[in-house]
C-alpha cells in the first residue's frame, strides 16, 4: 500500500504518519527527517538544505527527487512506503508518475492557517527518530524526555512564528496545487482514493477518521 500525507506545515501528517506506518506495516518517509538527519550527520546535502529550511522555503526538486529515488528501492518499501512531506511541488509529484510509482492513497489533512501558528510553539520532537510530541496535546511522559529512548527533545529551528508564516505561504502557493492535481487522478483512476479529514479534531479522532476511510 502507497499511501501520501498531504497538509499544511502543522497538521499532524508526522503525528498520524507514526500511528499509520505501525498498522500497515510500510515506512514513514519524511523528507524533512531525512534533512535533518542529513544535516545532524555533516552530511553536505544536510548542510546545503539546512539554511532554506531554516528560512521556510523548500529544497530543491532535484535533491529531494534523488533522496525518494534512494529511499524507495530500499527492502523495507517492498510492501508499501507512506510518503510524509513530500511530493511537494507539482515536479515532485510528476517525478513519481514518471517512475510509474502507483499511489493508492492520498490523505489529505485540513486545518486553517491560525490554529497550526498557535500548536507550533507546543511542539517537540525527538531528533533521532523524529517522534513528535505537544506540551499540551500530546506531551511525553516525562518532560522533554522522549518515551522510548528517554533521550532530550528540542524545538525545530523552524518553529518559530516568523518562519512558520513563511512555509504557510510556501504551502499556499507551492503545494496546494497538488490538492487538485490529486483530486483529479482519483477522479480519474478508481484504483486511487482521495481522503480528506478534518485535522482540528483531536489527534485520536483524526486518526480513526483515517481509519474508517482506509478500509
Ligand atoms: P517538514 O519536516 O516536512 O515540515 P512541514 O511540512 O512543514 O510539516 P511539519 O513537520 O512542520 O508538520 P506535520 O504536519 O508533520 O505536523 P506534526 O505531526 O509534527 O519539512 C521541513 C522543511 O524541509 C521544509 O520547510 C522544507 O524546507 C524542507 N522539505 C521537506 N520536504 C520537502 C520536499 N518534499 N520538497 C522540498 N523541501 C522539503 O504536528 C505538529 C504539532 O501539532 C506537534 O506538536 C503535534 O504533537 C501537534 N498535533 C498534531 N496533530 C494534532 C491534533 N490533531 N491536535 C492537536 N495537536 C496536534
Ligand atoms: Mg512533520
Amino acid at each position: 500500500m502507497n499511501i501520501i500525507l498531504l497538509g499544511p506545515p502543522g497538521s499532524g501528517k508526522g503525528t498520524q504518519a507514526k500511528n499509520l506506518s505501525k498498522k500497515y506495516s510500510i515506512p514513514q518517509i519524511s523528507t524533512g527527517d531525512m534533512l535533518r538527519a542529513s544535516f545532524k550527520a555533516n552530511e553536505p546535502i544536510g548542510i546545503k538544505a539546512k539554511k532554506i529550511m531554516d528560512s521556510g522555503n523548500l529544497v530543491s526538486d532535484d535533491i529531494i527527487i534523488s533522496l525518494i529515488k534512494q529511499r524507495i528501492n530500499k527492502n523495507d518499501c517492498k510492501k508499501g512506503f507512506l510518503f510524509d512531506g513530500f511530493p511537494r511541488t507539482i515536479i515532485q509529484a510528476q517525478a513519481l508518475d514518471n517512475q510509474k510509482i502507483k499511489i493508492d492513497y492520498i490523505i489529505e489533512i485540513q486545518i486553517k492557517d491560525n490554529e497550526i501558528i498557535n500548536r507550533m510553539s507546543g511542539r517537540r520532537i525527538h531528533l533521532a527518530s523524529g517522534r513528535t510530541y505537544h506540551i499540551k496535546y500530546n506531551p511525553p511522559k516525562i518532560d522533554n524526555i522522549d518515551d522510548i529512548t528517554g533521550e532530550k527533545l528540542i524545538q525545530r529551528e523552524d518553529d518559530n512564528k516568523q518562519v512558520v508564516q513563511s512555509r504557510l505561504n510556501v504551502y499556499h502557493k507551492q503545494t496546494n496545487p497538488l490538492i487538485d492535481y490529486y483530486k483529479s487522478l482519483a477522479n480519474n483512476n478508481n484504483k486511487i482514493k482521495y481522503i480528506e479529514v478534518n485535522g482540528l479534531k483531536d489527534i485520536k479522532e483524526v486518526t480513526n477518521d483515517i481509519y474508517s476511510q482506509l478500509n
